[in-house]
């Protein structure tokens, strides 16, 4: 058996047997909730901080359901948009919080590595798990991801996914083509204006394909990221209108997916920039599965790091 998880600040290099016992436990977390169960006394007297130094509105809140449907106390630090540099700041911050005796922190920050920077410097006996980081990872993302598709698709060797958008800064893609190359998904292809793709050597096991009516065609799943401007350069971004022609989802580009395609997009949703609200509020949506996955895969993480 893979060994128990300390922290969880990436899902790259872990391996497939660790990822499907998150989603597993996300499951089971599920079927006991399903029925009636909203308190597991799983993690009673453990003390959980959600650290978010970027705004945040369905991962926080999900983190902290979690904690709470498993018995854990959640203290919320909110610090917005600070710009503060980190360094010092954020150390500081660190020590002064982990002097409340605190079991796990949960951490989103713009700067890409910083939930690996506080595994460093965390006391021992303190969990990080990443929210969030940069561009870099978003690895309870990837897994609600997963588990999504999984739900309607276990078959994941012969699956086509295409993930379209903004790839270049998304911390979503790059924990969702972890999650989903780990789980045996050989065809996945990423989509986007030439200006926001990654470097190919980063996603040797993707297929870029720039139009996207062709990069569509026949995908058993199609996961939407949005434009996130605030990781772009002012000569990065697109005009919102062009945009939506070429790189937005609606009825007709769906259409040429395989029938019953999953539609998915992590949130927040942009309507008519990359998606129309005829898809997004479609019968093929997941979208909202995908939020109440995110509460099951955080009780399975928090369980995984944190159960005596
Ligand atoms: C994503 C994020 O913050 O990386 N949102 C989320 O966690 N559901 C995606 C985004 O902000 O576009």
């Amino acid at each position: 058996m893979s060994p128990r998880l300390r922290h969880l600040t990436t899902l790259e290099h872990l391996p497939r047997e660790t990822i499907e016992r998150l989603l597993d436990r996300a499951m089971a977390m599920r079927d006991a909730c399903a029925h009636g169960t909203r308190k597991i006394d799983l993690l009673t007297g453990r003390t959980v901080l959600n650290l978010f130094f970027e705004p945040s509105t369905r991962t926080r809140t999900s983190f902290e359901l979690a904690a709470r449907r498993l018995g854990a106390d959640v203290v919320n630090f909110d610090i917005g948009f600070s710009s503060a540099n980190k360094g010092e700041e954020l150390y500081d911050t660190l020590h002064t919080l982990e002097a409340m005796h605190l079991d796990a922190i949960i951490v989103r920050h713009k700067a890409s590595g910083t939930p690996d920077e506080l595994v460093r410097h965390a006391m021992s006996g303190v969990s990080v798990i990443n929210a969030g980081d940069g561009n870099r990872a978003h690895p309870t993302q990837g897994l609600l991801d997963a588990l999504t598709i999984r739900q309607h698709r276990p078959d994941f060797e012969n699956l086509a996914v295409t993930i379209c958008g903004d790839v270049k800064h998304s911390r979503v893609a790059r924990s969702d083509v972890h999650a989903l190359s780990a789980l045996g998904v050989r065809d996945i292809r990423l989509c986007g204006p030439a200006s926001l793709m990654p470097d190919a050597g980063e996603f040797a096991q993707c297929r870029f394909v720039e139009d996207f009516s062709q990069a569509i065609e026949g995908a058993d799943a199609v996961i939407m990221l949005r434009l996130q401007k605030e990781r772009m350069a002012q000569t990065e971004l697109p005009d919102e209108a062009a945009y939506f022609r070429q790189y937005g989802l609606d009825s007709a580009r769906l259409a040429r997916a395989r029938k019953g395609c999953l539609v998915m997009h992590p949130g927040p949703i942009n309507r008519g920039i990359e998606i129309a609200s005829e898809v997004a509020d479609g019968a093929q949506s997941r979208i909202l599965e995908q939020v109440g996955n995110g509460v099951f895969v955080r009780m399975a993480v928090l369980g995984e790091l944190l159960a005596r």
